[in-house]
């Protein structure tokens, strides 16, 4: 399964998929293309360093939709797969939703549906919650409202704020990510409703 990873800005979750992809635990994934919507985005340099080809798509000057089909191009001529939205800042459009239908994950930093959006981890600190976490979900027309495959708990201190508590949060992310991949591109799972699920070894046997 090739993959491809969009982003935006520092590029933690990313790095974490490269070197899980470099260690094997994500078997039969390979990193086919990493693409920044900002030039100086520094995850993109971050991948540069570690070999792994990358693009810089920037919006300026073009349409959302001029640039979501250059995106696209790019991604289809890397023969992507599976891509995997990490930090990207901007919405997908239905149009590119389609093209790689069920075939987007996303990592949110909260346990959604509970704080979807924009400062997530300010949201939670403030509505008081003692549980906060991450998700990773496909992507499909709703904001943080895919189908999810897989989350990971924290607890929220009552000295948190949002950057102890995000920084709480990323590592947790780092692991989510990783594993959501890899159970994606083992094919191990079936999608029942709304609800993801993990086919064990002796299911797949006695099918
Ligand atoms: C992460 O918190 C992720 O959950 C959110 O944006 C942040 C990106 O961080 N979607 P990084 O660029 O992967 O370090």
């Amino acid at each position: 399964m090739r993959i491809g990873i969009l982003i935006s800005g520092r590029g933690s979750n990313m790095l974490a998929l490269a070197d899980a992809i470099r260690e094997g635990r994500i078997p039969g994934a390979e990193l086919a293309v990493v693409i920044s919507d900002h030039a100086h985005a520094p995850g993109l340099s971050r991948a540069m360093e570690r070999g792994v080809a990358t693009l810089s798509i920037e919006r300026k000057g073009r349409t959302r939709r001029e640039h979501e089909r250059e995106i696209i191009a790019a991604l289809q001529d890397h023969r992507v797969d599976l891509v995997c939205l990490a930090g990207y800042m901007r919405l997908l459009s239905p149009c590119f939703i389609e093209a790689f239908r069920l075939s987007i994950l996303n990592i949110h930093p909260s346990l959604l549906p509970a704080f979807p959006g924009l400062d997530a981890q300010r949201q939670a600190i403030e509505h008081g919650v003692k549980f906060s976490g991450c998700t990773v979900h496909f992507v499909d027309e709703t904001l943080d409202g895919g189908l999810i495959i897989t989350q990971r708990v924290v607890p929220v201190l009552d000295d948190d704020t949002p950057d102890t508590l995000s920084a709480r949060i990323l590592s947790e992310e780092h692991k989510a990510y990783a594993e959501a991949v890899a159970l994606i591109a083992s094919g191990h799972y079936e999608i029942e409703g709304r609800r993801v699920h993990c086919i064990s070894h002796q299911e797949r046997h006695s099918s």
